[in-house]
C-alpha cells in the first residue's frame, strides 16, 4: 500500500517493552504449572491467530461479531451524541473493522479525529491503522502494540480533553472473576471522572448457540485454537506438534463459560528451549487456552459500577444475545476535590 507524506505525518507508533519484572514467556511458565494446564490466551494473537480470528468474525455460527456491528451500527451516532467530541482509544483493536462506525459517527460531530489502537499483533495494527488513515483524511492515529497491562499503565498523553476508552468483542470474557476486577481497577485509573469507557459483552443464552460458535463445521476455530502452539514454538523455541491436539470446547454451564481446550492425542514430551522448560501430556490430558464468559447484564453492570464506571445506557440486540454499554467514570473517593 502507498503511503503519501502527509498520511505518515498523522501516524505514530509506540512499541511498549515488556515490564523488567515479568520477563516475555513468565506466564507461559507459569501457566504450564498449573492443573490443568494453561496457556494465556494472548499467545492466540500472532498475526497468523489474528487473521484466523478475523475469519471466525465471519462465521456463519460465531454470532458475537455480527450481533455487535449491528448494534454499533444503529447506535454509533447516539454514543457520540451523548460522550461529545472526544479521543478514541481501543484496547484490542485487531483490525479496526466495527470501529470504522464509531469513526463515522464521530466524524460528523468533530473536525480533527485522535484514534489509539491499541494491540498485541504488531501486524494487524499496521494495517488497520495505515488502512483507517487512507479512508479518514482528518484522523490522526497513534498505534500502540503491547499487552493492556502495558498499555493501561502508560497510555500516551491526551490528545484531547475527553477520552473514550472502548472494549468490544467480549474480550472481557477471557477475564476469570478476579482478573476482570484488576482489569475494571486499570481502567478506573486510565479514566479520568467524566470520562468514557464502551464495553461490548457477549450474554448468557441457550447453549446450543453458544457452543455452536465455538465450534464451527469448517474447523477454523480448530485451527485457531492449534495456532496458539505454532506461535509458541516459534517465539519460544518450541517443539510442540499441532496435529497432536483436539481442539474441544464445552459451555460450563455453572460458570457461564466456554473453556476452550487443547487435548492430547497421546504420550508425549514437549520442551520449550528459551524458557527452559519441559512438559509431559497424558493422553487425554487437556491445555486449557481461553474462557469466553457469557454475562448477566444487571451484575455487570453492578460490578462496573462498584469500580466507579456508571453505566448511562445500555443497548442490546432484538434478541438480547450481546450488549453494549456505554460507561462515564465518576467523580469518587480520593480523585475528588
Ligand atoms: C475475541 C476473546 C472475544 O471469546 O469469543 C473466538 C475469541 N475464541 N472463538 C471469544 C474466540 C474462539 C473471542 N474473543
Amino acid at each position: 500500500m502507498g503511503i503519501e507524506q502527509t498520511e505518515t505525518a498523522r501516524l505514530r507508533w509506540i512499541t511498549l517493552a515488556p515490564a523488567e519484572q515479568t520477563p516475555a514467556g513468565e506466564d507461559v511458565v507459569m501457566g504450564l504449572q498449573q492443573i490443568p494446564k494453561t496457556l494465556p490466551c494472548r499467545y492466540f494473537y500472532d498475526d497468523r491467530g489474528s487473521e484466523l480470528f478475523e475469519q471466525i468474525c465471519d462465521l456463519p455460527e460465531y454470532y458475537p461479531t455480527r450481533t455487535e456491528e449491528a448494534i454499533l451500527e444503529e447506535y454509533a451516532t447516539e454514543i457520540a451524541a451523548l460522550t461529545g467530541a472526544c479521543e478514541l482509544v481501543e484496547l484490542g483493536s485487531g483490525s479496526s473493522r466495527k470501529t470504522r462506525l464509531l469513526l463515522d459517527a464521530y466524524s460528523q460531530l468533530q473536525s480533527e479525529m485522535q484514534y489509539c489502537p491499541i494491540d498485541v499483533s504488531a501486524g494487524m495494527l499496521r494495517m488497520a491503522a495505515l488502512r483507517l488513515l487512507l479512508q479518514y483524511p482528518r484522523l490522526r492515529v497513534c498505534g500502540l502494540a503491547g499487552t493492556y497491562d502495558q498499555a493501561l499503565a502508560e497510555l500516551p498523553p491526551r490528545g484531547m480533553d475527553n477520552r473514550m476508552l472502548i472494549f468490544l468483542g467480549s474480550t472481557l470474557g477471557n477475564f476469570d472473576p478476579n482478573q476482570c476486577d484488576r482489569f475494571l481497577t486499570q481502567i478506573q485509573q486510565a479514566l479520568t471522572p467524566g470520562e468514557f469507557f464502551l464495553l461490548g459483552v457477549d450474554l448468557q443464552k441457550d447453549l446450543a448457540i453458544i457452543t455452536a460458535a465455538y465450534n464451527d463445521k469448517l474447523g477454523v476455530t480448530a485451527a485457531f485454537n492449534r495456532n496458539i502452539l505454532t506461535h509458541l514454538n516459534r517465539r519460544f523455541g518450541g517443539d510442540f506438534v499441532p496435529e497432536r491436539f483436539d481442539h474441544w470446547a464445552p459451555y460450563n454451564v455453572q460458570a457461564h463459560q466456554i473453556e476452550m481446550y487443547l487435548r492430547s492425542h497421546c504420550t508425549q514430551t514437549v520442551t520449550l528451549t528459551q524458557l527452559k522448560v519441559q512438559v509431559s501430556l497424558e493422553p487425554g490430558e487437556v491445555i486449557l487456552t481461553e474462557i469466553s464468559r457469557k454475562f448477566h447484564l444487571p451484575t455487570l453492570s453492578n460490578d462496573l459500577e462498584s469500580h466507579a464506571l456508571q453505566p448511562l445506557a445500555t443497548w442490546t440486540d432484538p434478541k438480547s444475545w450481546f450488549a453494549l454499554l456505554l460507561c462515564q467514570r465518576q467523580c469518587c473517593g480520593s480523585d475528588c476535590p
